[in-house]
């Protein structure tokens, strides 16, 4: 509950910093319109945020106070939140989580012995815009080894919820990582899921597109 707490204490600043200005980066041309399935389900894994933090913003790159930013490649993912008729969901929580670009998840359960890196925010949440629109800045999380014979591909956890409609709990994935094709879980998926969970390059400007499409209660 202390999450719920501090997201409330937090909802103006993300509002300013995420879903209005998110409105504004949503200048692309959506789906609208057209019935769609809903975001597959995926577990949430152990690595859930449990320590509430003070910066909680759409930039995972740079901790408020901190003067180095994060390491890694720098990866900007925006989408929108629709639902299955392809409208629009305006308000909804985009609540993500990831390890980082080592592949450490600042999470007490986490035993990979990678680095943690004390200037990557690890876990963000932001309003969807006006348009459903949302966008984070981050780094592309490293692999990660699960046991001896599975290391997981780089992955975004993904949980999202509006009043009215189905929370989606998945993971995100990115195009062109090899382990992707012996990814355990990606793989459990039908081809059509899988396009639906492996984000998409944006165009020219670079950056990555990832729709979450939720289904009304
Ligand atoms: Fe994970």
């Amino acid at each position: 509950m202390k999450k719920k707490l501090n997201h409330t204490q937090k909802q103006r600043r993300t509002l300013l910093k995420g879903g209005l200005l998110g409105g504004a980066w949503g200048l692309f041309a959506g789906p609208a319109g057209a019935a769609q399935a809903a975001t597959p389900p995926e577990i949430e894994g152990p690595f859930y945020p449990l320590t509430p933090q003070a910066d909680q913003d759409f930039d995972l790159t740079q901790i408020e106070g901190h003067e180095a930013s994060a390491l890694g490649e720098v990866v900007t993912i925006q989408g929108q939140v629709l639902d299955t008729e392809g409208e629009a969901i305006s308000g909804a929580t985009v609540d993500i989580w990831q390890a980082n670009a080592a592949g450490r998840y600042r999470h007490p359960h986490d035993s990979n012995p990678a680095p943690l890196d004390p200037n990557f925010q690890g876990w963000a949440i932001v309003q969807s815009g006006g348009d459903g629109g949302f966008k984070f800045k981050t780094v592309v999380p490293g692999p990660y080894p699960v046991s001896k014979d599975w290391t997981r591909p780089p992955h975004i956890h993904f949980k999202v919820s509006k009043g009215g409609y189905e929370e989606v709990v998945t993971q995100m994935y990115f195009p062109d990582q090899r382990l992707n094709a012996v990814d355990r879980l990606l793989q459990s998926k039908s081809p059509a899921e899988q396009a639906m969970m492996v984000a998409r390059k944006a165009g020219s400007e670079g950056g990555l597109r990832y729709d979450i499409v939720l289904k009304k209660i």
